[in-house]
């Protein structure tokens, strides 16, 4: 397939958006949440060549900006750092929203037959763009996507956002047994793949590579090895799996691999756990395996419209982020299982899991999981999740008196934590006013 070369980021006088800022400078599960939010009033952000040059008080920066920079003035909007959804099934799209069972049955119901389609590269670039378009007008300038195990469903979505200039991190999904025809790969045939995916795209534009076993259930111990010595080859990508989503899959495991001592443990003897290794859901992991994420450095994705939608469970993000020994944890959509591309729907259903497991998610540590937690979970934060100088200018605009009720509501906020916690509970794609790119207004 012919691919654009990623377009140069645009040169000249800097773009500049002026408004309030918000962003995240630390953890705030670990720190101060007053002291990890930092809130500007009246800021700028100054964009050049894809990158935040300057970031400050407007009132600091407007003196210095060089002639002919060009400024918006956005007076009653906030604008964060883009969103991170660090995990997601683009080739679900099509069936979010699908009625009636839990995980394994809803997989061979629902799932797999949405993927097969994927064999079809019209298909799959038709998929590419419309689910781009999502997470564009939702406020989403990163992704860890799970792609089908059709190596063209890759090259689809790789060439989509590349075209955009967005910084999107995907794989060739790895299933070697208990899947369909159609979709079912070997263990070597999955190696050789993603090898050459990598190798084609990895690194290229801001596209990163993920090696990207579907689960434990559905490979084979031969083909986590090989997906386990891919990454020892080239650990500079990613690793990207599900894991102890559901009680039923969680006892199935067991049984496809007694001799390991839990289901995390399947991916250690692997070799796939480790720093830019990223697992979905989480649900019910043990407190031994929190401590090896820990130890490990290995990232969870708190998936929680997903958890809600198949009856999965409540993520204990409290226990995650445990300050005796955090694990990075950032939020996925998990799209199609997920029932919202918006990550601001998904802070505010986050909130709602933590309410059901007695605990209280404020907006700021709401924010953080969706900017910086993730950026960090993902092992990106010297580049993205922070409106900070030499960062990339990835950005949201948000709206809040996107609807009546909003504007009627947030009116009434006194503080900025108010404010971000109204956005997260009524707020989602209707707020995201402006998405920008790499210091480019998608
Ligand atoms: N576990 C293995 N595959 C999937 C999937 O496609 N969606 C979800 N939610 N869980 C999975
Ligand atoms: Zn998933």
């Amino acid at each position: 397939m012919a691919v654009p070369d990623r377009s140069a980021p645009p040169k000249g006088p800097p773009r500049v958006l002026r408004g309030a800022l918000v962003w995240l400078r630390a953890d705030p599960f670990l720190t101060d949440p007053a002291e990890a939010l930092v809130h500007v009033p009246d800021g700028a952000v100054v964009c050049r060549d894809g990158l935040i040059e300057a970031v400050g008080d407007w009132a600091d920066l407007k003196g210095r900006l060089p002639d002919g920079a060009a400024v918006t003035h956005y007076p009653d909007a906030l604008i964060t750092p883009g969103f991170i959804d660090c995990h997601v099934h683009y080739v679900q799209t099509e069936m979010i929203a699908a009625f009636g069972s839990q995980l394994l049955d809803w997989l061979e119901r629902h799932a797999f037959p949405a993927e097969q389609a994927f064999a079809d590269p019209a298909h799959a670039a038709m998929v590419a763009k419309v689910f781009c378009d999502e997470l564009v007008r939702n406020g989403t300038t990163t992704a860890l996507v799970f792609c089908s195990s059709h190596p063209q469903s890759v090259e689809a979505l790789f060439a989509e956002a590349l075209s955009r200039d967005m910084r999107l991190i995907a794989g060739k999904t790895m299933m070697d047994r208990n899947a369909p025809d159609g979709l079912r790969d070997t263990a070597q045939g999955s190696y050789d793949d993603s090898k050459a995916l990598l190798e084609r795209w990895h690194g290229r534009g801001r596209l990163g590579y993920a090696i990207t076993p579907r689960f434990a259930g559905s490979s084979t111990p031969e083909q986590l090895a090989l997906a386990g010595a891919l990454w020892s080859e080239r650990p500079d990508v990613h690793v990207h799996s599900h894991i102890s989503e559901n009680l039923e899959e969680i006892a199935w495991i067991k049984n496809l691999y007694p001799e390991r001592s839990g289901y995390l443990d399947v991916y250690d003897h692997a070799g796939l756990v480790g720093p830019r290794a990223l697992f979905a859901h989480g649900v019910h992991l043990s407190e031994g395996e929190f401590c090896r994420c820990h130890e490990t450095g290995a990232a969870l994705a708190h998936c929680p419209t997903s958890n809600m939608f198949l009856g999965s469970g409540q993520f204990r993000v409290f226990d995650a982020k445990r300050s005796d020994r955090p694990v990075h944890v950032g939020l996925g959509t998990d799209i199609g299982a997920g029932t919202s591309f918006s990550i601001l729907a998904t802070m505010g259903e986050a909130y709602k899991a933590a309410q059901l497991n007695k605990t209280s998610l404020d907006a700021v540590k709401a924010l953080y999981l969706a900017t910086l937690g993730g950026a960090r979970a993902l092992g990106l934060e010297d580049r993205i999740g922070a409106i900070k100088a030499g960062n990339e200018a990835d950005l949201v605009v948000l709206d809040p008196k996107a609807t009546p009720l909003l504007k009627f509501r947030t009116e009434r906020a006194r503080s900025i934590e108010e404010l971000l916690f109204v956005l997260m509970t009524l707020g989602d794609d209707r707020v995201v006013r402006e998405t920008w790119i790499a210091g480019a207004k998608a």
